[in-house]
């Protein structure tokens, strides 16, 4: 998010305690849990006995800068702890999964039987030669099949690539095309407020030219919408029918502590997505200690993610996390205002949820639609709210709190990255006080520092570079084939850190205030966003020769994205253009990239390197006083740019 939207965090003095009742009843009632965590690799230790292991590990951490090893020599199964281990007792009969899809069509799978599913599906993946190791790329919406898809790649080995369904054809390509699928996935369509979207058409988009690779050897498609689609014969076979009187026996694979469970494309500072690669036991340990604690997860909450699963934080905490801890997940497939702007509330009426998880943007626009819809409806259910992917703006928590938490649930602010693949930041519900709009404190047996440039530690009461210190268990390991990329991009900038970059506060008490990215990453409702992406994209319209990006504030999404763009010589505007070139945008990477102003320009100021001040836009951008200019090669481009955006507001 936003400077705007933080100005003054750190004079917000407000404390709000954990209401005693709920504080009682709290799984994590020592207050000085974080102790615990001082001494990581006991601490990291104790908690992997919380999974079941084929072979118990022989050293908690190898610790090779930047590279490490958690549970080194352990052997372990992410599925067989989602799923198996429910089953011997009275959890295998309880709701692993409550569907409701947007035309309001309700599933619900207990323990057994989305291990029956899952097991199916590993055998059919295995009857199409996927092995152990095997990339498979899942591009789907927000429906149970995803869920079962993931899962069964974790059963036979075979590392998942989930790509969320609003990415265009050209971006699935890419991520299909650097990770080399064997498999992708996908259903005919997905619904989007009552219209469908067609993926499957998509997916035959992008695969054409990646079969050049010769990578993709089968394609399964669910059927969701019914609409048409083309099925390539060999190639394309429908979902239900490979499913039909599959063999519902396949042992789980013995999957060592470190073998990769998926691989999952974010944006970076430079040129294409990168793919963060988790393994399969530091992960697992992460995302359950954390889920459980974070959300003080009892055995008959009914917990919801609202997060796709496209996302980090649909893998770590709708799927992985509560499923190893044994939790009834909700899942809704839509959009929060179809057919009313009350559909949420009716979800947690409908279902007595207990603990809601969603992003500061879903939150600034329930503010925005009015606080009738929740009133309108009985959530008394929600005994914990939570909040992650940007800074919540404490209006935003303060409205959160009392209109949806009824002033009576603890919100806890979880800050972490796809990279650290569960939760760093966050308070322990039932013993954390809270202040609106901070992440509070780093987890138990996490190490975070704010740093200058130099690596040093800032006092309290000052801001800088968010780093951690010290390994952790759900920590990428890498980037996609790209050992170099992983070391240059999170371990260079700082030496001898990881930079997350982001830029961060803390105060006295020794809270963390998160302002946001100092990198070329944008975060546009909670979605992140490089520049570099966006530009390129740009570029490769035929009529444009440069472009520049950046983040500014916007009242919902947190920022949204403002390009600079100059035209090839000699090109004239026309009516249409600005919006040719937004659309351009979208079907290189789809519609959560589109710029929301686009300005054009004859030229963009550069220094006398010829190096583009972004710093100089930014402030156009945001409407504030310019900066420095001294370096600039022509100082009159700026003044132009600052005119002409001025007058246009
Ligand atoms: C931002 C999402 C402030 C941050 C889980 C981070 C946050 C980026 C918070 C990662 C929070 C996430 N407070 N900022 N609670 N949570 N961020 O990889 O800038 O999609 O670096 O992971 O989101 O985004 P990502």
């Amino acid at each position: 998010m936003t400077e705007k939207h933080n100005e003054g965090l750190l004079e917000e003095k407000r404390f709000f305690f954990p209401p005693t009742e709920f504080s009682a009843k709290a799984i994590i009632q020592n207050p000085n849990i974080h102790e615990l965590g001082a001494d990581r690799a006991t601490f990291w230790n104790e908690q992997g006995r919380r999974l079941d292991w084929f072979k118990p590990w022989n050293t908690v951490l190898e610790w090779n800068p930047p590279f490490a090893k958690w549970y080194v020599g352990g052997k372990l199964n992410a599925a067989y702890n989602c799923l198996d281990r429910h089953l011997a007792g009275p959890r295998r009969n309880k709701a692993a999964l409550i569907f409701e899809g947007e035309l309001g069509d309700r599933r619900v799978l207990t323990y057994q039987d989305l291990y029956r599913e899952v097991s199916q599906f590993a055998n059919v993946l295995k009857s199409l030669d996927v092995e152990k190791g095997d990339r498979v790329t899942i591009y789907m919406p927000l429906i149970p099949e995803t869920v079962i898809a993931m899962l069964a790649c974790a059963r036979i080995g075979a590392v998942h690539c989930v790509v969320f369904g609003g990415f265009s054809a050209e971006a699935l390509k890419d991520r299909i095309q650097n990770s080399l699928s064997k498999v992708v996935v996908t259903t005919d369509g997905s619904y989007r407020r009552g219209n469908s979207i067609p993926l499957k058409a998509n997916v035959d988009l992008a695969l054409p030219v990646t079969c050049i690779n010769n990578c993709v050897e089968s394609v399964i498609v669910v059927k969701r919408t019914g609409q048409p689609v083309d099925m390539l014969e060999g190639r394309d076979v429908w979902y239900h029918e490979v499913m039909k009187n599959v063999s519902i026996v396949c042992p789980a694979e013995p999957m060592d502590a470190e073998d990769m469970l998926f691989i999952l494309y974010t944006s970076g500072t430079t040129g294409k997505p990168k793919g963060v690669v988790h393994t399969v036991g530091g992960y697992m340990v992460g995302v359950s200690t954390t889920h459980e604690w974070v959300f003080d997860l009892k055995e008959e909450d009914v917990y919801w993610c609202t997060a796709d699963v496209g996302w980090i934080t649909g893998h770590s905490y709708l799927v992985y996390g509560p499923l190893s801890n044994g939790a009834t997940i909700l899942m809704y497939e839509g959009a929060p205002d179809f057919p009313e702007k009350d559909r949420y509330w009716k979800i947690i009426e409908d279902y007595r949820v207990t603990i809601l998880y969603t992003a500061p943007t879903a939150i600034r626009t329930f503010m925005k639609w009015g606080e009738s819809y929740p009133l309108g409806r009985d959530l008394s259910s929600l005994r914990l709210l939570g909040s992650v992917g940007e800074p919540i703006n404490p209006e935003a928590w303060m409205w959160y709190n009392k209109f949806i938490g009824g002033e009576h649930c603890p919100i806890v602010d979880t800050w972490w990255q796809t990279e650290t693949g569960m939760i760093m930041m966050t308070p322990v519900p039932g013993i954390t006080p809270l202040k609106p709009g901070s992440c509070t404190i780093p987890f138990p047996g996490v190490h975070i520092e704010i740093v200058d440039h130099a690596g040093n530690p800032v006092p309290k009461g000052e801001g800088g570079y968010l780093v951690v210190r010290e390994p952790w268990p759900a920590m990428l390991k890498t980037v996609y084939g790209d050992d170099k990329r992983y070391q240059d991009t999170y371990w260079s900038e700082i030496a001898d850190v990881y930079f997350t970059g982001d830029e961060a506060k803390w105060d006295e008490d020794g809270y963390f205030w998160v302002v946001g990215r100092v990198d070329d990453v944008i975060n546009v409702s909670g979605h992140r966003i490089g520049t570099a992406e966006v530009e390129g994209a740009l570029v490769d319209h035929l009529l444009v020769a440069e472009a520049a990006c950046v983040g500014r504030t916007h009242e919902v999404k947190g920022q949204a994205v403002f390009a600079f763009v100059s035209l090839k010589e000699g090109i004239e505007i026309y009516d249409g253009l600005i919006a040719e070139l937004k659309a351009h945008v979208v079907q290189k990477i789809g519609a959560l990239a589109r710029p929301d102003d686009i300005f054009l320009t004859a030229e963009l100021p550069k220094t006398r390197s010829g190096k583009i001040m972004r710093r100089l836009l930014k402030d156009i951008a945001e409407g504030r006083t310019i900066g420095d200019t001294t370096t600039l090669a022509d100082a009159e481009v700026i003044n132009f740019l600052k005119k002409n955006i001025d007058a246009q507001k």
